[in-house]
């Protein structure tokens, strides 16, 4: 199996968890994820690890790790895994929503949608340190202003949080969201598919979905 290596962790981990070191080739795009796991633990806990943008070497991780997990760690990665996000050629106002969810799953839509000249709203409450310039923060109040602006609207959002979200979502009198609006589920996801274990199940419109293979990322209108 592919192997990566943990680099460096970081205690401020709004921005990233660690930064690893892999094959090019397995680095996961925005909204996709690598399975990771510790082959020399006697319980090799398999996690699901997105990406928060490329680094020297690999990656900068954005999801949480287990505590343990050193820099120097060898991993066994198997992936990328999952459908990402997919940002439309003809987005021009982009804005990336953090909803009880780290704003880092969703830095790595930033350098793409910059190459396309879109301008970029990060709507979240506890923003990172360290952006570029041109990504304007706003907190989670501006929400419904912010979806009247973008042309296309990303979300992260853990699943235990989705249901309180989905009532304002949904709900036009609250929120409008645009057309083209993706939402990255947030959840465990053991087995990444292989075992069919129903533990990423996740309510979607016409019943139950799996994060792990049918997500984790899906567009907004599938689940409100
Ligand atoms: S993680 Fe096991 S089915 Fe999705």
């Amino acid at each position: 199996m592919p192997e990566g290596k943990i680099l460096e962790r970081f205690l401020d981990d709004r921005r990233a968890t660690a930064r690893i070191a892999c094959p090019r080739i397995l680095v996961p795009a925005p909204g996709q994820y690598l399975l990771a796991y510790d082959p020399a633990s006697r319980d090799p806990l398999a996690v699901p690890v997105f990406s928060g943008g490329s680094a020297r070497e690999g990656f900068l991780a954005a999801s949480p790790l287990p505590r343990d997990w050193n820099p120097g760690l060898i991993l066994a990665l198997r992936g990328p895994l999952g459908r990402g996000f997919v940002l439309p050629v003809s987005a021009r106002r982009v804005a990336l929503a953090a909803l009880d969810a780290s704003p880092a799953y969703l830095l790595g839509l930033i350098p793409p949608a910059q190459a396309q000249g879109a301008a970029l709203s990060l709507v979240c409450d506890d923003p990172p340190d360290g952006l570029p310039a041109d990504v304007e923060i706003r907190p989670l109040a501006a929400l419904a202003e912010i979806c009247q602006w973008a042309d296309y609207l990303a979300l992260a959002v853990p699943r235990e949080s989705m249901q309180g979200w989905r009532e304002r979502l949904g709900n036009g009198d609250q929120l409008e969201v645009p057309r083209e609006a993706q939402a990255l589920i947030v959840t465990p996801m053991p087995c990444g598919g292989l075992a069919d274990c129903g533990v990423c199940s996740v309510e979607v419109k016409r019943g139950m979905e799996l994060a792990c293979k049918d997500g984790p990322v899906f567009d907004l209108l599938t689940l409100i």
